[in-house]
C-alpha cells in the first residue's frame, strides 16, 4: 500500500497538444477511473479521460446511461488526487448537459473544481450552443462524434456510424460546427477511416480516434481493453497488449495456494514480538488474574 509521488515533469496543456498535433506528433489518450489506473497511465499518455465508460468497464452496467454526476465526481476525484501531468479530461455523463445551461455549467464547472482541465460531451450541431456557453465560462470542451455511446438506443445499438453518404456528410458538418463552437479537440468513434481522415484534414483542431482508423491526430482506447482486463466481446478496433485478466488472476491463485498450504506468510513477512514481551504473552491464560 504505497503512494507514489507525482511525476516530475511539466503538466501537458491544451496548447501543447494542439501544437504537437500540428507538428504531426500523434496524441495518445486512455481512460483512468481511480488512482491506480491514473498512476499506470500518467507516465505513458498525453491525456487521461475519466470516461463514463466507467459504467460498463468497472461498475457492471450494460452501457453508460446509468452513470451519474455523483459517480463521475467520485472517480474524477480519485484520479485528480494523483495530480497527473497528462491533461485530465472528465466525461459529462448522460443527462448532465441535456437539461439546462445552468445545470450544464454547474456540472462541468464542478469537474474543473475537482481537478479536470477539460470536459468531454457527445453530439453534433445540437450541442453547439452548450459548447459555446461552456467555453465562455473558461471550460475547455472536447467533442465526441460518430458512435456516441449515450445514443445507443437512438442508434439501435453500438453500430459504426457515417457509412451512408448523407450520414458521412452530416458528421463532417457536425465536426465543423463543434470546432466553430470552440471545441479544442474531437473524439471520433466508430466511423470509417476515410471519413475520419477527411474530418481530420479539414479541421484545425486535433481528432482523437477510436475505431476511426489511422488517420486521426491521435488515438484513444479504454485502458482496461489495452491491458486485457475486460471480459466478453471486444470490438475489432481494440488491440490488447497483455492478457491482464488471466495474468493477474494467476498471480492471485498462487497467493491463495500459498495461504492454503501454509507457505504464506513467511517469517520475513510477519512482525516479531520483542523479547521482553514474550513472558507476559506466554503466561497469559483466559480469565487468569493477569487479565485486566
Ligand atoms: O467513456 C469513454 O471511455 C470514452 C472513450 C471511449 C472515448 O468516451
Amino acid at each position: 500500500m504505497s503512494h507514489h509521488s507525482t511525476i516530475d515533469a511539466p503538466a501537458i496543456t491544451i496548447p501543447h497538444l494542439q501544437q504537437w498535433a500540428r507538428d504531426g506528433r500523434r496524441l495518445v489518450m486512455t481512460t483512468a477511473y481511480d488512482a491506480v489506473t491514473a498512476r499506470l497511465a500518467d507516465p505513458v499518455v498525453d491525456m487521461i479521460l475519466v470516461g463514463d465508460s466507467v459504467g460498463n468497464v468497472c461498475l457492471g452496467f450494460d452501457n453508460t446511461l446509468p452513470v451519474s454526476m455523483a459517480m463521475m465526481n467520485h472517480h474524477l476525484e480519485a484520479v485528480a488526487r494523483t495530480r497527473p501531468r497528462a491533461l485530465l479530461v472528465a466525461d459529462m455523463p448522460y443527462l448532465s448537459y441535456h437539461l439546462s445551461l445552468d445545470d450544464t455549467l454547474c456540472n462541468a464547472g464542478g469537474f474543473l473544481q475537482r481537478g479536470a482541465a477539460a470536459v468531454k460531451l457527445e453530439g453534433g450541431e445540437k450541442r453547439a450552443e452548450t459548447i459555446r456557453a461552456l467555453v465562455e465560462c473558461e471550460i475547455p470542451v472536447m467533442g465526441h462524434l460518430g458512435l456516441t455511446p449515450q445514443s445507443v438506443h437512438a442508434m439501435g445499438g453500438f453500430k459504426v456510424q457515417g457509412r451512408g453518404a448523407e450520414d458521412a456528410v452530416q458528421i463532417l458538418e457536425d465536426a465543423h460546427h463543434l470546432q466553430e463552437a470552440g471545441c479544442f479537440a474531437l473524439v471520433l468513434e466508430g466511423i470509417p477511416s476515410e471519413l475520419a481522415a477527411r474530418v481530420t484534414e479539414t479541421l484545425s483542431i486535433p481528432t482523437i480516434g477510436i475505431g476511426a482508423g489511422p488517420h486521426c491526430s491521435g488515438q484513444v482506447l479504454v485502458l482496461h481493453d489495452v491491458l486485457g482486463l475486460t471480459q466478453g466481446h471486444r470490438p475489432k478496433f481494440v488491440r490488447t497488449y497483455v492478457d491482464g485478466f488471466d495474468v493477474l488472476q494467476q498471480a492471485l491463485r498462487h497467493w491463495a495456494e500459498d495461504v492454503r498450504r501454509g507457505a504464506f506468510p513467511a517469517a520475513a513477512e510477519a512482525y516479531a514480538l520483542p523479547a521482553d514481551a514474550h513472558p507476559g504473552v506466554s503466561a497469559w491464560v483466559p480469565n487468569s488474574p493477569n487479565k485486566s
